[in-house]
């Protein structure tokens, strides 16, 4: 792929030219068709001409007590002098690929990956730790693969420093970094001191002796914290850190009360292709997992804190709202299909959004859910116990040809988790028997409460709340106050799915995997009253251009730089069927001056088999960091001479069809470049070649 001949009007650079044609790359039909006739995708980091990236820290570097995790994820940047800062990074989970491959070359210590293996093939692939005999011959490969697995997930804090050229580097050599600092999967399982905090209502749901459920003896405490995906940062100065896909590691379903069944239900699994139930082995309540983690980088004394009233689901996207004299508000998405966008709103005011006591307003507030209406509008609603049961009607699917996916809380109460409510009918007898939210989950103050909020993905689709098209980012426009949202895809995986009637393609498909930009006008969030009203739009939608997309597919990270230009990566899965046509995964730029639905201009395509994670700036945006997650996540490491060629019927501008022919490399060596090396994730530093801000020189006045 070369730079696009045409410059870009809005932005001071050439954007990349991707594999596929885009209205704005400027050929014509016919030197479209010779131009993408035949393409390369190439194993790096590409930038467009008058920038460069430079790999900052790297999976395997020692880190405060352990060492920088696998597949970083989101990247917070916290200033201390001017010359130093802080970088807070999340570390979501293992690819078992690659990361079993290159362990042994990374880490400089050999792990029994085969014997594991082996040993487990024999007694079906999994197995519940916490019944093995103290002397089975399992036990320790297990524990060892298990316990490596564990360190490499969580949250790193790292210092950072300005060199002469005033670059980002490592801060080391002669200075101790006071801040750098791990919290890993089991942070806290050798030493309770260091256990993470919980606060909130579902704390007296963790301290309550009798439960249905399972007891892991720790009260409201917890060990640990993994499936760090996307997060935030607070005006006062912390992270948070978004938990999301825990279900791989322990049991998501809750009963009533909010405890979990025994973690025997989420055994142990390792082979080429999975590594579950790593929560297992530790006997992990699956209760304590799925919340949104406030960490202080700049107090590394200070344990984490689970903000339980901020709820209990996929956690990803947050998005923090702190004006002076009123509530404050905090977003977050559920990514999974069917997934809910939430807001929560503190029961106090904010008086100084800086204020560091502010960390307690998220201890006490209200949970709410978006239920969306076809029209562009839609309204909050409160996860209470009084909150009268609206679900959707099974049937609403059928009007779009679809079949009725639609879990709600298990009507026979003694059972953890859903039941699929099929059709009307059946929906009927359950609403017979359940009036409100309390009469799924009985009890009584905030132990009720809790076991809402622990439950709170099912909860909300009892309550009404829209399924959604997998939530993965919300960042607030600081100029229009706006709420974005990526929603990454549409479409059903049997457990949920989004609601077609507000999740359309651009010709009105009711299944569109590509996804969207939504804009969400919040005028209620102020209010102190629960509930409200907002007002929503699809910016921008996802697909080729010919089927009515703009270019992109699955978008996932946003963010907005101080002059409005809104930087969006995306998360395509490398196998995805007709989502292939779109390449490796990207960073794209919507520029603020454009037209509004305008076309995102390509910034950075990623190396073989990645995702584009963590967009982040420094005070001056001058660098932007980029996480660079899974290189190589489904062959591990390239070798030379490993590639494919694919072929892809796309169309030019006029519409007509043509054949490309595309030599796609199979694996990575990101970032060393060198055929037979194993890929590692990392995060580089991107910055402009003459040292100014990365858009500066940016033409036209931003749109209102
Ligand atoms: Fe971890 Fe939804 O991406
Ligand atoms: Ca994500
Ligand atoms: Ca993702």
């Amino acid at each position: 792929m070369a730079s696009a001949t045409s410059p870009s009007r809005v932005l001071p650079f050439q954007p990349l030219r991707g594999p596929i044609p885009l209205p704005g790359d400027g050929l014509s039909a016919a030197e479209q068709q010779r131009a993408y006739a035949r393409v390369a995708l190439q194993d790096q980091l590409l930038l467009p001409e008058g920038y460069r990236s430079e790999v900052l820290l790297q999976w395997g570097d020692p880190l405060g007590s352990g060492r920088f995790g696998f597949n970083n994820d989101y990247i917070a940047f916290t200033s201390l002098d001017g010359q130093r800062a802080l970088l807070t990074v999340n570390f979501e989970y293992i690819s078992p690929r690659p990361w079993a491959a290159a362990y042994g070359e990374v880490i400089g210590r050999a792990l029994p990956f085969e014997a594991l293996r082996k040993l487990l093939a024999e007694r079906g692939g999994s197995v519940d730790v916490l019944s093995l005999a103290a002397d089975d011959p399992l036990r320790r490969p297990l524990l060892e693969v298990a316990t490596a697995a564990m360190q490499d997930v969580g949250i790193g804090v790292v210092e950072i420093e300005r060199g002469a050229d005033r670059s980002w580097r490592r801060r080391s050599g002669r200075f101790e970094p006071r801040y750098d600092r791990r919290i890993s999967g089991l942070t806290g399982l050798e030493r309770p001191e260091a256990r993470l905090q919980c606060s909130g209502p579902a704390a007296a749901v963790f301290r309550r002796r009798q439960r249905l459920g399972y007891d892991d003896g720790l009260g409201d405490r917890v060990i640990g914290s993994f499936a760090n995906c996307a997060g935030g940062q607070t005006p006062w100065g912390t992270v948070l850190s978004a938990e999301e896909n825990i279900q791989t590691h322990v049991v998501e379903a809750v009963y009533a009360d909010g405890s979990s069944p025994s973690p025997a239900e989420r055994p142990f699994r390792f082979d080429a292709e999975r590594l579950e139930g790593l929560g297992n082995p530790y006997g992990l309540a699956g209760n304590k997992y799925g919340w949104m983690v406030e960490i202080d980088p700049r107090r590394p004394e200070r344990p984490p804190v689970k903000h339980t009233a901020l709820g209990r689901f996929r956690h990803e996207a947050v998005a923090v709202r702190a004006r002076a004299g009123e509530p404050l508000v905090v977003y977050s998405g559920c990514d999974r299909h069917g997934g809910h966008l939430y807001r929560f709103v503190s029961a106090a005011i904010v008086r100084d959004p800086r204020d560091p006591a502010n960390s307690r307003l998220l201890e006490r507030g209200r949970l709410e859910v978006a239920r969306f209406d076809a029209n562009g509008g839609g309204e909050w609603i409160p996860l209470q116990p009084q909150t009268r049961l609206n679900p959707l009607l099974p049937s609403h699917f059928s009007r779009f040809d679809l079949p009725a996916v639609l879990p709600l809380p298990h009507s026979d109460r003694s059972k953890a988790g859903a039941e699929l409510m099929q059709s009307d009918a059946q929906l009927k007898v359950y609403r017979q028997r359940f009036g409100t939210l309390a009469d799924l989950y009985p009890g009584r103050g905030e132990e009720q409460l809790g076991a809402i909020l622990i439950d709170a993905h099912l909860a909300a689709n009892a309550a009404g709340a829209t399924l959604t098209a997998r939530p993965e980012d919300t960042e607030l426009d600081p100029r229009t106050g706006d709420l974005l949202i990526t929603f990454t895809a549409g479409g059903s995986d049997g457990e949920g799915q989004a609601d077609p009637a507000i999740f359309r393609g651009p010709n009105g498909e009711s299944s569109w995997p590509f996804g969207w930009l939504m804009r969400l006008e919040d005028s209620t969030a102020g209010a102190e009253r629960p509930g409200g009203a907002f007002r929503w739009r699809m910016a921008a939608t996802g697909g080729t251009p010919w089927q009515g997309g703009l270019g992109f597919a699955n978008p996932d990270n946003l963010a907005i730089d101080r002059s409005g230009n809104v930087w969006m990566v995306t998360d395509r899965a490398a196998v995805n069927g007709s989502a292939d046509v779109f390449g490796n995964n990207a960073c794209w730029i919507f520029p603020a001056t454009a037209a509004a639905g305008g076309e995102p201009l390509l910034f950075a395509t990623g190396p073989m088999e990645c995702e584009l994670t963590g967009p982040c700036f420094d005070t001056s945006e001058s660098t932007l960091f980029l996480a660079v997650q899974h290189p190589g996540e489904d062959n591990a490491t390239h070798r030379s001479g490993d590639e494919e060629v694919q072929a892809y019927t796309l169309r030019d501008r006029n519409g007509d069809s043509f054949e490309q022919l595309r030599q796609v490399p199979l694996g990575s060596n990101w970032p060393s470049a060198t055929a037979g090396t194993a890929p590692r994730p990392g995060v580089v530093a991107i910055r402009r070649l003459d040292g100014a801000p990365l858009l500066a020189g940016s033409g036209g006045r931003p749109q209102t």
